[in-house]
């Protein structure tokens, strides 16, 4: 058996467990999805976010790319955002990276890999804020981990600089924004920075001040 027939198989056993446990579970998510939450981590291999959440389908709305980018441009990422914040209405946003991403190693560094450096550009453009903070740290494994980490942070920001986050604040009170970043070496998650509903930005202009009702 090759294995990508293994996992057809593996989906097999799993849907007749899940059924075991609890013979309603597939008939109740089909009708609907109503998640708290919506994730946006890095696509690495090693971080999936059900799994290290010890969550069910249903309970988390998923967003993945490298190095859990929040572009403004990215019609991808937008449309998700869109539709958890303003049809699902999730009540937290999760921005979740990770110590060692590749895709902050590769930005850190000087060389060309392609059509992903444009991606990368924008983890630069971090690195940039922060450049005498991180040159000034010892081993290149700790530079990384400090861009992932300010990476994050400058994300969770990105989310709320949106008109859509900013529209739900005005008018739902919510979502709350986290950075969160996972650990490969020991599998916990530690929190970074928490945006409540509302909250001011570093500099005004991004605030938007004539937002109306996304249903209006
Ligand atoms: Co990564």
């Amino acid at each position: 058996m090759q294995r990508f027939e293994q996992l057809l198989l593996e989906n097999k056993a799993w849907a007749k467990e899940m059924v075991a446990e609890d013979p309603e579970f597939f008939e109740r998510l089909a009708n609907i999805q109503k998640p708290e939450f919506l994730w946006i981590g890095c696509s690495d291999s090693r971080v999936p976010p059900d799994k290290i959440t010890q969550t069910q389908p249903g309970e988390i709305f998923i967003h993945r790319n490298v190095a859990n980018l929040v572009i403004h441009t990215d019609l991808n990422l937008l449309s998700v955002l869109q539709y958890a914040v303003e049809v699902l209405k999730v009540k937290h946003i999760i921005v979740c990276g990770h110590y060692g991403c590749g895709g902050v190693k590769a930005a850190l560094s000087r060389s060309s890999f392609g059509i992903i450096n444009k991606w990368l550009r924008h983890i630069k453009d971090v690195y940039r804020l922060h450049t005498s903070e991180i040159d000034g740290l010892a081993t290149e494994e700790e530079r990384v981990n400090r861009l992932v980490e300010l990476n994050i942070k400058e994300q969770v920001l990105n989310l709320a600089k949106t008109s859509i986050v900013q529209r739900a604040w005005k008018f739902e009170n919510q979502p709350h924004l986290h950075g969160w970043v996972y650990d490969l070496h020991d599998g916990i998650i530690r929190t970074l920075v928490d945006i409540a509903p509302g909250s001011h930005l570093d500099n005004p202009i991004y605030e938007y001040d004539n937002l109306e009702h996304p249903f209006n």
